[in-house]
């Protein structure tokens, strides 16, 4: 059985960088590590490391990403929680074999990782996302 290594973390769609880090950063008092242009994924992310798992704020660079969608349809807030595992894989296989609905049957490789997204219609409406470290 794959297993679970930690929340690795937990991405909040914004529309505003500047705008959300005024709370993040500057009323919360948590510090910005890097922003990064995911181009794969058409969004600009904000990481900002929380202990041993990290805050990503989400923002959108084109209108027909899910994200962009959901900031439309929701003002933005939290879009998904990504836990790390052992063996995307095995989890994967192990999920499917559990009749779990996925987004992704088969993991992306990005560099240094492998990810998929479940459906949220398996997990009580929270898009879950699956990280494996390479
Ligand atoms: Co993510």
């Amino acid at each position: 059985m794959a297993k679970i290594k930690k929340i690795n973390h937990i991405a909040i769609a914004v529309k505003d960088v500047e705008e959300s880090l005024k709370f993040w950063r500057d009323a919360m008092g948590l510090q910005v590590d890097h922003i990064e242009d995911v181009p794969s994924q058409k969004s600009e992310v904000v990481f900002i490391p929380v202990g041993d798992s990290e805050v990503e704020l989400v923002k959108p660079t084109s209108p027909d990403t899910g994200v962009a969608k959901f900031i439309e349809e929701r003002g933005g807030g939290m879009h998904h929680l990504c836990f790390e595992v052992d063996n995307i894989d095995e989890m994967l296989n192990q999920l499917k074999e559990k009749g779990v609905r996925l987004i992704n049957e088969i993991a992306l490789e990005l560099p240094g990782r492998k990810m998929a997204f479940v459906h949220p219609k398996s997990t009580n409406g929270v898009l879950v996302e699956l990280y494996e470290v390479l």
